[in-house]
C-alpha cells in the first residue's frame, strides 16, 4: 500500500540517537514522511503545531516515557496510531500499553520488516477508521437536514444557516408561526452538531405549571417537597453535553425567566432544595412562535433574557412564503402516510393545484394534517379526491367568502372549483355531456374544453 507510505507523517521518538536515525533512514526509503523528537516532551511540542498520523515511541526514555507520551499524544491528537518499542518488553508493560489504547507494540532488537508491517497495518486500519467516521458523519449531516424538506430559496437558505450554525456553541432562538418546523429545525442542528450523540431534550415551557416547569428543568433533592420521594436531576442535568429544546419560551413566566437566564449566565443548575450548584454543559436551542420583540419592549420578556437566546436568531418561513415547497412537501407526505397505511394512492394536478392554492394558516402542519386525513379516506389504488384538498376539507360548496389577512391564490382557488362543479355537473347526469352543459349554462364545446383541462374526459 504505497498510497498509504506516501502520504502518512510519522514521528519516531527514542532517546538513543542511532535508534532514531535507523528507523528515520528505513521509513523515509518506504515512503513515509518522518520526523524525529529524542524525548516525550519535545515530541508533545511536534505535535502541537504538526501534522502526525503515527508515533512509534521507545518506552522507557528520561522524563515523560512513553506511556506517558501515549496518554497525552491521545489527548491532543484522538486519531494518532501509537506504536510503542521497548527493550524492556515485560507481559506487564505490553498489557498496558494496550489497555492505555496503543495500536501495537513491539520489542527491541526487532527485525525491521516487522516494524515495517506494524506501521503498515496500523495505518491501515486507521485509515479505515478515518473512512468510517466520514462516511457516519456525512450521513449524520445529511440525517438531520434529510428531514427538513424544502427546496425553496427561503429553505435552501435556512439550510445553510443551519449548517453553519450547527457546529458552534452559541444559543439559538428559533422563530416562526405555529407548524412551520421549527422542532424539526433544532433537531435537525443538535443531529448535525459535535453533540449528537447526547440527548436532545424538548421541553414545552408553555403547557407546564410554573412549580412543575422548574423540577422538570432543574430536577430536584429528595423531600424538597411534598411528594419528593427521590432525588431526580432535571433536564438541563439529563441534556448534559447534548442539547435542550426550550420550545415555547415566550410563554415562560418573570420568575422562570430569571431562573433560565442564570443558568445560561453560570452554566450551573441547582436541584431544588440542593444546598450545592452542579456544573452543566447543555447547549439551549430555544424556539417561539409569539412576535417576541414587541413582548421585550413592553417588558413581558427579558431584554437580557432576550439577548441570551437570540445570540443567534433563525426565523423559519411561512408555508405561504415558500409556495414552492408545496408539491415536494405534498409528495413527500402521500408517500409517507401510504406507506403507513399500506396503500398506494396517486394525487392528481388539479387536487395539488387546490393544495398549492390554499393559505395554510397552520402551515406544514396543516398540510401534513390535510395529506394524512386524504389519504386515509382514499382506497388503495385510487386517486386522492380534490374535494379532501380544498379549504374547508369537505365543505368547499359552502359559499362562504372569506380573505385571510394574509391573502389567498384566486386562480388556483377558482380552479379547483371549476373541477369540482364540472365532476357534479356530470355526476348529476350520469357523464351526459349536452345536460351537464346545460345545466351550468355553458355551450358544450366550451365544457369540453373544461373536460381536457381537468382531465376528466
Ligand atoms: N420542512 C418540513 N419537512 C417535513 N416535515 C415538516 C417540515 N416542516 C414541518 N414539518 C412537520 O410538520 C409538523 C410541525 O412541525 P414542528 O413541530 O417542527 O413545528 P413548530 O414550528 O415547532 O410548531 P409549533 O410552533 O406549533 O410548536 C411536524 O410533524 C413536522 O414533522
Ligand atoms: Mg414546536
Amino acid at each position: 500500500m504505497n498510497a498509504i507510505g506516501n502520504m502518512s507523517k510519522l514521528l519516531i521518538v527514542d532517546d538513543e540517537e542511532g535508534y532514531r536515525e535507523v528507523l528515520k533512514t528505513i521509513f523515509e526509503a518506504e515512503g513515509y514522511s518522518v520526523a524525529t523528537a529524542d524525548d516525550g516532551r519535545s515530541a508533545l511540542a511536534y505535535l502541537k503545531s504538526k501534522k502526525c498520523d503515527l508515533i512509534i515511541s521507545d518506552v522507557r526514555m528520561p522524563d515523560i516515557d512513553g506511556i506517558a507520551l501515549l496518554k497525552a499524544a491521545r489527548a491532543a491528537v484522538p486519531d494518532i496510531g501509537v506504536v510503542l518499542m521497548t527493550a524492556f518488553g515485560t507481559i506487564d508493560t505490553a498489557r498496558e500499553a494496550f489497555k492505555l489504547g496503543a495500536d501495537d507494540f513491539i520489542q527491541k532488537p526487532f527485525n525491521n520488516d516487522e516494524l515495517k508491517v506494524i506501521v503498515k497495518r496500523t495505518l491501515e486500519k486507521q485509515a479505515i477508521i478515518h473512512e468510517n467516521r466520514a462516511f457516519r458523519s456525512a450521513q449524520r449531516n445529511m440525517g438531520g437536514l434529510s428531514n427538513i424538506i424544502g427546496k425553496s430559496e427561503k429553505m435552501v437558505e435556512l439550510f445553510r444557516i443551519i449548517e453553519t450554525v450547527a457546529r458552534e456553541h452559541s444559543t439559538i432562538l428559533i422563530t416562526g408561526e405555529s407548524g412551520t418546523g421549527k422542532e424539526l429545525v433544532a433537531r435537525a442542528i443538535h443531529d448535525m452538531s459535535d453533540r449528537a450523540e447526547k440527548p436532545f431534550i424538548p421541553i414545552n415551557c408553555g403547557a407546564l405549571t410554573e412549580t412543575l416547569l422548574e423540577s422538570e428543568l432543574f430536577g430536584f433533592m429528595k423531600g424538597a417537597f411534598t411528594g419528593a420521594g427521590e432525588s431526580r436531576p432535571g433536564m438541563f442535568e439529563s441534556a448534559n453535553k447534548g442539547t435542550i429544546f426550550l420550545d415555547e419560551v415566550g410563554d415562560m413566566s418573570q420568575a422562570m425567566q430569571v431562573k433560565i437566564l442564570r443558568v445560561l449566565q453560570e452554566q450551573r443548575v441547582r436541584r431544588i432544595g440542593a444546598a450545592d450548584e452542579t456544573p452543566v454543559d447543555t447547549r439551549v436551542i430555544a424556539a417561539t412562535n409569539r412576535d417576541i420583540e414587541p413582548m421585550v419592549e413592553d417588558g413581558t420578556f427579558r431584554r437580557d433574557l432576550y439577548y441570551r437566546v437570540s445570540v443567534i436568531p433563525l426565523n423559519v418561513p411561512p408555508l405561504r412564503e415558500r409556495r414552492d415547497d408545496i408539491p415536494i412537501l405534498v409528495d413527500h407526505f402521500v408517500k409517507k402516510f401510504s406507506k403507513r397505511s399500506g396503500k398506494t394512492v396517486s394525487l392528481s394536478d388539479s387536487a395539488l393545484e387546490l393544495l398549492k392554492g390554499r393559505v395554510w394558516k397552520g402551515n406544514v402542519r396543516e398540510l401534513e394534517h390535510t395529506i394524512e386525513r386524504a389519504v386515509a379516506m382514499t382506497n388503495d389504488g385510487a386517486e386522492i379526491s380534490p374535494e379532501y384538498c380544498a379549504d374547508g376539507g369537505t365543505t368547499t360548496q359552502s359559499h362562504l367568502v372569506e380573505i385571510p389577512a394574509e391573502g389567498l391564490h384566486l386562480p388556483a382557488i377558482l380552479n379547483g372549483l371549476e373541477k369540482e362543479y364540472v365532476e357534479e355537473a356530470l355526476q348529476r347526469t350520469g357523464g351526459n355531456q349536452t345536460r351537464a352543459a346545460e345545466l351550468l349554462q355553458i355551450p358544450v364545446h366550451a365544457l369540453r374544453h373544461l373536460l381536457d383541462k381537468h382531465d376528466l374526459r
